[in-house]
């Protein structure tokens, strides 16, 4: 079997792969023109975010058996039109978790104590301390919006800070919310009685804006955004007039609406933006484990065995 590696995975999965007598290209800066003329020789393609996997490049793809998305979300990638052609899409759901959960606590202790801000201040020389006093996690009502995988991990982090949990998740048992001490409530009461709020859902049609200029309005003041998900499940034209207006006290953004952003956007002006370039996924550990989850995948198809894709 023929392997294109179109995206940065950890060198684990490409030498699993290598091991049991694949050919494996890396090629992890190509361009979407450059792999919709070669992806006719490959048939297995394996991508992280990037590059965009089109129609027009499944299309192409002749050869190709099998697309494995080292990480979680496969919304670059067009599924339809490989299950069209037979072409099995498998994803690595539970290999970034832990490490997509720790930025997000780490971004609201950032946000809640202004730690960017303040580390950019003293490098200016500066010793700001009343600036910099922030806002105590303990007591505050954190709202999580979507409770699957990544949202739990994060809630069970948020309930040793002692803050009280609230998540909107339709697709999860009020039981299992429990079991970790978090109530289940409605997206609006979610939206008006959260102290910080942060989204973990996948980008949809549903969930595309699902915080736009309504839910700030409706929202308390001084509330904390944080969207580690996907870019544009918070609105960033709404987010900005809420952050200027005074509204949101700090947000805390690791993804984007388009990626890389527009630099341009008035959003990366504000003092009370904390930004990081999608970096959830980013640690030696996860980037091993979705790299050997997908290399499994695709060795277990060659071989004729089940393909877990978990
Ligand atoms: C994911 O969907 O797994 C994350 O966004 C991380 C990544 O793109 O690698």
């Amino acid at each position: 079997m023929k392997v294109l590696v179109a995206s940065n995975i950890a060198k684990e999965a490409i030498e699993l792969l290598k091991a049991e007598g694949m050919e494996v290209d890396v090629r992890a800066d190509i361009s979407e023109e450059e792999l919709k003329e070669v992806i006719k020789d490959y048939d297995a393609l394996i991508v992280r975010s990037k590059p965009k996997v089109t129609r027009e490049i499944i299309e192409r793809g002749e050869k190709l058996k099998i697309i494995g998305r080292a990480g979680v979300g496969v919304d670059n990638i067009d599924v339809d039109a490989a299950t069209e052609r037979g072409i099995i899409v498998v994803n690595a759901p539970g290999g970034n978790t832990i490490s997509t959960a720790e930025l997000t606590m780490g971004l609201i202790i950032s946000a809640a104590r202004k730690i960017p801000q303040a580390d950019r201040s003293v490098k200016e020389g500066k010793w700001e301390r009343k600036k910099f006093e922030g806002l105590e996690l303990r007591g505050k009502t954190l709202g999580i919006i979507g409770l699957g995988r990544i949202g739990f991990e994060v809630a069970k982090r948020a309930k040793s800070f002692e803050m009280r949990v609230i998540a909107y998740d339709p697709y999860i048992s009020p039981e299992r919310a429990k079991s970790i001490g978090v109530e289940l409530v409605s997206f609006d009461y979610l939206i008006e009685n959260s102290d910080i709020i942060t989204v973990h859902v996948p980008k949809t049609k549903e969930t595309e804006k699902m915080i736009s200029y309504e839910e700030f309005r409706k929202m308390k003041d001084n509330v904390i955004i944080v969207n580690c998900a996907r870019g544009g499940i918070v609105d960033e034209d709404a987010l900005y007039e809420a952050l200027k207006s005074g509204k949101v006290y700090m947000a805390a953004l690791d993804v984007y609406e388009k990626e890389p952003p527009n630099f341009n956007h008035p959003l990366f002006k504000l003092e009370n933006v904390i930004t990081t370039p999608h970096i959830g996924a980013s640690t030696k550990e996860a980037q091993k484990s979705v790299g050997m989850i997908i290399a499994r995948d695709i060795i277990n198809l060659y071989k004729g065995l089940p393909v877990i894709n978990a």
